[in-house]
């Protein structure tokens, strides 16, 4: 854009033309035009770089903050503003452990100059009285003569792997305590099977006397009981894999409820099977699926002291992928707490006085090596339900998705022994 030559102070230029003169002066308003233009530029080029600048703060997985050489807060991204609850604008200017202090150590981030990064961990206190676990990693950057611009206090959450690291140290204390029974259940064994022996041996000895008979009996009774336990536990330790062979879940239900269909009478629980005219087919290994079975109904059983209704129903899910076939048993009983709803599904959890707590761990792992999963939904004093989700056909494309609030397989993936 061309000015008018009076705008600008007049230069004492030697020249032999006055023509020439505004020729100059035309010229170089433009080019202060032209300066002006390549300012505004840069100055846009600045905030653009700027503004690139803070999304690569914000965006990074640390928490960042920027101090002065007073120790004083000049930048904090955001992931440090939601890990400390604190905003920029509340601490800009404050001293760092204003922001950044743990109960233990109030002045948590050293203040002299550093050569090589400093790294603690630390339980550092938020906004909230909360506290969070950090790794705070700190250096000092200095200009090129040693001397410091800025401190840089990076933050890594720790939460996720102080979790994981409680989590594995459970199951350490889990795996010790499955081996230990294992070796406390090898050495019951065998003195059993000679009380056994000897109790069979006594029942002959004792002929016709009907109070010492049914003494002896009793005493074989929980001899064979002892032993199903410890075959619990075995199958518990040692979990086989599943020989899978196409089967009528339908057909299991069946057998099962016509195995435990005297003592369901005798406690008052009636039974309702509910099957659809089809079933699809299943691969199942039919002793453990059993098994699953007669640890449901068994439960259920359980639950409903002064009788009740057990529901066992089957039905299909052709929209899950893979299509499923869902198993579930219901009953009418006392239901579950709420409390000790994420505990079920751990081995040795049980709220009955000759309980194992076994019954659901192992279900869950037989379910679990089948593809499938299993999630409950209870109310107190109403009753449970049990599903088991069972893959229609082998999984080829990784687990089956993800269950909801109730499902506690997840739960008890990770704490399984
Ligand atoms: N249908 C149900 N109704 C109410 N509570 C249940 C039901 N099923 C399971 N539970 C609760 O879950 C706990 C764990 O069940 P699980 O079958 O694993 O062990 P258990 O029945 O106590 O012992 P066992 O090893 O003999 O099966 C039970 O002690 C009980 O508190
Ligand atoms: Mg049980």
């Amino acid at each position: 854009m061309a000015r008018d030559s009076t705008d600008y102070p007049s230069l004492s230029v030697p020249t032999r033309d006055p023509g020439e003169l505004e020729k100059i002066l035309l010229q170089l308003a433009e080019e202060i035009d032209e300066l002006q233009r390549q300012k505004e530029k840069l100055g846009q080029e600045l905030e653009l770089e700027k503004a690139l600048l803070w999304s690569i703060l914000n965006n990074i997985p640390e928490g960042i903050i920027l101090l002065d050489d007073q120790g004083r807060i000049v930048i904090m991204n955001r992931r440090a503003e939601v890990m400390l609850q604190y905003t920029i604008q509340e601490v800009l200017g404050k001293p760092v452990n204003t922001a950044l202090a743990s109960k233990k150590n109030p002045r948590l981030v050293v203040q002299k100059v550093i050569k090589r990064p400093w790294v603690r961990e630390a339980m550092v206190m938020r906004k909230d009285g909360s506290e969070i676990p950090l790794r705070v990693k700190l250096w000092s950057v200095l200009d090129e003569d040693g001397k410091e611009t800025t401190k840089v206090v990076c933050l890594e959450d720790l939460t996720r792997s102080h979790e994981l690291t409680q989590h594995s140290m459970r199951n350490e204390r889990l795996s010790s305590l499955g081996e230990l029974s294992m070796g406390i259940a090898h050495e019951i064994r065998n003195p059993l099977a000679g009380m056994r022996i000897t109790a069979q041996a006594l029942e002959e000895e004792v002929g016709s006397n009907p109070l010492a008979r049914e003494y002896v009996s009793r005493i074989i009774s929980e001899i064979d009981r002892l032993n199903e336990l410890l075959k619990s536990f075995f199958s518990f330790a040692k979990p086989q894999k599943p020989a899978l062979v196409p089967c009528r879940l339908e057909e299991l239900v069946r057998e099962v409820i016509f195995i435990l269909e005297g003592e369901l009478r005798e406690r008052g629980v009636e039974v309702e099977m509910h099957f659809p005219a089809e079933v699809p087919q299943l691969m199942l290994d039919t002793g453990q699926m059993k098994q699953v079975l007669f640890n449901l109904v068994i439960n259920a059983m359980q639950a409903m002291a002064h009788g009740g209704t057990l529901r066992i129903g089957i039905s299909s899910n052709t929209e899950a992928r893979p299509p499923e076939v869902i198993l579930s048993v219901a009953d009418t009983g006392k239901g579950i707490n709420p409390e000790h709803r994420s505990k079920i599904f751990d081995p040795f959890f049980t709220t009955k006085a000759k309980g194992l707590g076994l019954g659901l761990s192992i279900s869950h792992r037989i379910v679990q090596a089948h593809g499938g999963r299993m999630s409950f939904q209870s109310e107190v004093g109403k009753g449970t339900t049990f599903h088991v989700h069972l893959p229609v056909k082998k999984d080829e494309g990784g687990p089956p998705p993800q269950e909801g609030e109730e499902n506690r397989g997840e739960h008890l993936a990770s704490n399984g022994l």
